[in-house]
């Protein structure tokens, strides 16, 4: 059965290219993002580990860690590494993680035997404080992720859990956000003293609270 949202993020042990890790521990009390990719010195991996490098510093800011996984060897990792930060003009200050054995990728669902019996999908998990598994995605080999979407989606994330808030469609950081339905609307006006713009009772928009 794969994870669903709200599931606990199974622990693991695991080799990676900043040694060994508790993922657990590693995390610590904050987020963290967990993606496979599917196999090191390809084309598109490459294109997505390099731009998940450039964005470092931003996952940083939000007190979330990135860890890659592959099915590879921790040896085709380090090579590889420097044909990304060569090619892609960047720094890989995250851990990839040389998941030989395939553990975590069955214990994450990662390997989908109808695509591939031997390699990840390109799954991503992000992880609450918690330990729960806040958003699952996954797309084909083919398709390189937006990690600037992961960002936003990050984002959306840590104000529904700092501000019972809702970000609505394509909402980009700055712009309005929605007051969650078990909020009611005169709780709603005491929560946020940057105002409430009622549209229809369920329908509810306040300005993006931590700006
Ligand atoms: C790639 O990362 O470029 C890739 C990997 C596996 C299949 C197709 C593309």
């Amino acid at each position: 059965m794969s994870l669903r949202l709200g599931d606990a993020a199974p622990n693991f042990k695991a080799k990676t290219t900043a040694g060994e890790i508790d993922f657990y521990e590693y995390l610590g009390d904050g987020w963290g993002i967990l993606f496979s990719h599917p196999a090191d010195y390809t084309p598109v991996c490459t294109t997505e580990l390099g731009k998940t490098a450039l964005l470092q510093e931003e996952f940083a800011k939000r007190n979330t860690k990135v860890l890659a996984l592959s099915v590879d060897s921790l040896d085709r990792h380090a090579g590889w590494v420097n044909d990304i930060n060569e090619t892609q003009s960047v720094n890989v200050g995250f851990p990839i993680i040389a998941d030989e054995d395939k553990s975590i990728a069955h214990a994450y669902g990662m390997i989908h035997p109808n695509a591939s019996e031997n390699f990840t999908v390109r799954s991503l998990f992000i992880i609450g404080p918690d330990k729960k598994i806040k958003l699952t995605i996954t797309y084909p080999a083919s398709t390189g992720r937006n990690f600037v979407e992961v960002l936003r989606v990050l984002d959306s994330l840590q104000l529904t859990a700092n501000y019972s808030v809702a970000t609505p469609a394509n909402w980009a950081e700055g712009e309005d956000v929605i007051v969650v339905p078990a909020v009611s609307t005169e709780a709603a006006i005491e929560k946020f003293p940057k105002g409430v713009k009622v549209v229809k009772p369920y329908l509810r928009y306040t300005p993006q609270p931590n700006k």
